[in-house]
């Protein structure tokens, strides 16, 4: 009788307590993860924060140095192959043979996932259609731009009608028109149960288009839930921005003190205030010419991450 692990849990993707430890450098750290069922599931993080490397232990080609994963409520290190066949995965380096044309390309796996050729026929026509490759479907990969070869990786990654989609970085280098095109096309995935799992390094699409995320920092989880849940949880709800060197920021409050959650960016200062107006007439009276080009607007996603992750930014709060 195998074990099915959290059989209790519906979540696509359980980790528990998962640490990966490469030689003494640790890339992930007592990380614990749930992905329920049918949502789109973010993972952001500065460079080097172990984003990959949860992908990969998820996927089943990084072993967990401590703890255990299931997926589908099987544990990943021992049943790979079972799991893999509702997986479709995109990691970050290539799988595509080059000479090939993407109709080809996907020929290739589906005999891989074991597929006849009638579903084969069926699956390369609808997925050329659906990543758009038609125009692009009988020339070799070789000859493809980066958008393109992107769109095929993910065909390649849907051959075998995953329930589980996991992309790294699925729209790094690509055009805003083709980015949006594919965020459509993963929320239809989405709308038909597909549940996804991805990771990015654009907030927008972050904010956008996942559901719910989990944000990394050397290894850990510092901040985890819906985007909208994150923001309010860890921020207030209005920016001040203005431009000032280090330590001019208080002869522009003046007496006022400078509100406790704030962060500077070389020369511009972040601060996050329930309500600006008050720090807004503050300040304009100590700099009616506007020399500090202040600018309000709603708190968003990417304050949280630079205030929880700090990366490369001198913080101030
Ligand atoms: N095979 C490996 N051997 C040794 N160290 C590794 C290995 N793979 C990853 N690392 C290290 O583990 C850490 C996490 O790497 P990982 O690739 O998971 O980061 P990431 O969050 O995906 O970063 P990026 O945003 O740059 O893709 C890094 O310090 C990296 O150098
Ligand atoms: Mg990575």
């Amino acid at each position: 009788m195998p074990n099915f692990g959290t059989m209790e849990s519906d979540s696509v993707v359980v980790a528990n307590d998962v640490t990966k430890d490469f030689d003494g450098h640790i890339a992930v750290s007592h990380l614990d993860l749930e992905v329920p069922p049918g949502v789109c599931f973010g993972l952001l993080g500065p460079n080097g924060a172990g984003k990959t490397t949860t992908l990969r232990m998820i996927y089943g080609v990084t072993e967990p140095s401590e703890g255990s994963i299931d997926v589908f409520g099987l544990d990943i290190a021992k049943y790979r192959r079972a799991v893999r066949s509702r997986l479709g995965v995109t990691l970050q380096e290539s799988v595509m043979i080059e000479v090939l044309s993407p109709v080809d390309n996907l020929r290739v796996f589906g005999r891989y996932h074991l597929l006849s050729e009638a579903r084969i026929d069926k699956r390369v026509m609808e997925l050329v259609d659906f990543m758009e490759l038609n125009s692009h479907a009988d020339v070799p990969v070789k000859y493809l731009s980066g958008g393109f070869k992107r769109r095929l990786a993910i065909a390649l990654s849907l051959m075998n009608e995953p329930d589980l989609l996991i992309l790294d970085e699925p729209t790094t280098g690509l055009d805003p028109a083709v980015r949006l095109a594919l965020w459509d096309q993963l929320r239809e995935l989405r709308r038909n149960g597909t549940t996804i799992l991805l990771t990015t390094h654009y907030m927008d699409e972050a904010e956008r288009l996942c559901d719910q995320l989990a944000i990394f920092s050397e290894g850990h989880v510092i901040g985890m839930g819906k985007p909208s849940d994150l923001i309010m949880e860890h921020l207030e709800r209005e920016t001040v921005e203005f431009t000032c060197t280090s330590g001019e920021e208080s002869s522009l409050l003046g007496a006022s003190a400078l509100p406790e959650k704030s962060l500077r960016i070389r020369d511009r200062m972040l601060v996050y205030v329930e309500d600006a107006a008050p720090l807004v007439d503050v300040i304009r009276a100590r700099d009616p010419d506007d020399r500090c080009s202040l600018v309000v607007r709603p708190t968003n996603l990417e304050d949280v991450f630079l205030t929880l992750t700090g990366t490369s930014l001198e913080t101030d709060s």
